[in-house]
């Protein structure tokens, strides 16, 4: 069977390291069968969903749960698991069950998963380590800004900036400069994601200069919006950590530039266009829909001669594979072939429209933008998931478990006898 592509690009597919797909628990939002299609239209041929589902994915028995709702995958995925102060004693189960990667929420957003306090992250980490996995991180400390949060509450200040006020950017640069000391001390290889201010890029630089085995992601949300969102789009803007103002919309492509800045994920956090529309910004979920605008965004960059095209792979598909273990190849390890490829035609001008996505959370900020350059087919491991601008229906189902598949060697801990284990052992 022939496909023309000619005058097309031939990229490998997306791999996307940050998506929520609300299943089980709030498939109102959104369900493993919407969220991956979602994915497949947008190019994506991998994702790594997130744990704060209901049940959170901190045991085996949530894992099996989440799997099975997983069987409705168009995309192949990985699951992080949870790394929290009370599911400890799961975390190597749920390396047996079959996690790709591992999620600590440092601070409060949706699902409202308590924060693991240092001791906690730092015990999680060493545990995480011995096995060479990567431990992702919602990096903003949860006691500056529900601090903040309470004080503008109390001033009676309710309108969409104050989210951004209580969340500045010494928020996340706390938290990113604590997570890769724990991370230097044990050994730990960390992700820090969604970096949202030029702020976190000092911590950043500093620990890969260290030799800390940390990359971050940044989304197309940070890049692309400013401070006028918050006019324009009110609380369907509100997301965690925050879209910031200009300057540090500048320095992040600065980051993305000089590669402090690894890769460039979604966090699509689809939610009900009721639940992202209210009066009461407090009251709004965070988060919107992301997975299936990527592309067409990201590559109106590429076409606009603010990223090469060979960055935008490395950014969005060769960065993701070669830290969460996907590189050089997964298809060795699951059935079919290597091949999940993304053709895109840098000349078709689409216009994002919330009501044609896929996602059942279609709130965007970016309705009704015009993008230059567009995913037309998907494949994954060989098999057409979107043809032609449409969804391969037939193909739900095909998406499998990564998991992850090379193994890694540990990066050496800063400090072999301080850890928990060797403090334990050292005096009778
Ligand atoms: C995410 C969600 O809704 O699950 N929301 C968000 O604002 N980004 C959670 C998260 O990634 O922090
Ligand atoms: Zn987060
Ligand atoms: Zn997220």
């Amino acid at each position: 069977e022939v496909l023309d592509a000619a005058g097309k690009y031939l990229l490998p597919g997306a791999i996307d390291a940050h998506v929520h797909f609300r299943d089980p628990g709030y498939t109102h939002k959104e369900t493993w069968e919407t969220g991956t299609a979602s994915a497949a239209m947008g190019g994506v041929t991998t994702v790594f969903e997130m744990p704060n589902t209901n049940p959170p994915t901190g045991t085996v028995e949530a894992l099996n749960l989440k799997l099975k709702s997983a069987e409705a995958a168009y995309v192949d995925f990985g699951i992080y698991g949870l790394l929290g102060e009370d599911n400890l004693d799961h975390l190597e189960a749920l390396i047996e069950g079959g996690v790709a990667a591992f999620k600590c929420f440092m601070g409060n957003t949706f699902g409202n998963l308590p924060s693991p306090p240092s001791g906690a992250i730092l015990e999680g980490f060493e545990i995480v380590a011995k096995h060479g996995y990567r431990v992702a991180l919602h990096a903003e400390n949860a006691s500056i800004m529900a601090r903040r949060q309470t004080k503008l509450q109390a001033a009676g200040r309710c309108d969409p900036l104050a989210h951004l006020d209580a969340r500045p950017p010494v928020v996340a640069v706390e938290a990113v400069a604590r997570a890769a000391i724990l991370a230097e001390w044990t050994g730990a290889r960390i992700h820090i994601l969604h970096v949202s201010s030029g702020d976190e890029l000092r911590p950043l630089r500093e620990a890969k200069a260290r030799g800390v085995d940390i990359t971050a992601e940044t989304c197309p949300h940070y890049l692309l919006l400013d401070e006028h969102a918050y006019t324009d789009k009110k609380s369907l803007i509100r997301v965690n950590p925050p879209v910031r103002e200009k300057v540090h919309q500048d320095q992040l492509w600065q980051g993305v530039a000089d590669g402090t800045i690894d890769m460039i994920a979604t966090d699509h956090a689809p939610h009900s266009h009721d639940e992202k529309h209210r009066e009461d910004i407090w009251s709004a979920d965070c988060g919107f829909t992301g997975v299936q605008t990527q592309m067409p965004l990201m590559l109106s960059q590429v076409v606009a001669g603010r990223m090469p095209i060979t960055q935008y792979v490395r950014m969005t598909s060769l960065a993701p594979a070669k830290a969460f273990g996907l590189y050089p190849r997964k298809g060795a390890l699951l059935p079919g072939s290597d091949a999940d490829i993304v053709i895109v035609d840098l000349d078709r001008e689409t216009v994002v429209e919330s009501g044609e996505l896929q996602s059942k959370g279609n709130s965007t900020p970016f309705h009704g933008w015009t993008a230059k350059g567009a995913p037309i087919h998907t494949l994954v491991r060989g098999r057409f998931v979107m043809r032609d601008g449409e969804l391969c229906t037939e193909a739900k189902g095909h998406g499998l478990n990564v998991r992850r598949v090379q193994q890694m060697p540990t990066p050496t801990p800063r400090n072999t006898h301080t850890t928990t284990a060797a403090i334990l052992a050292r005096r009778p």
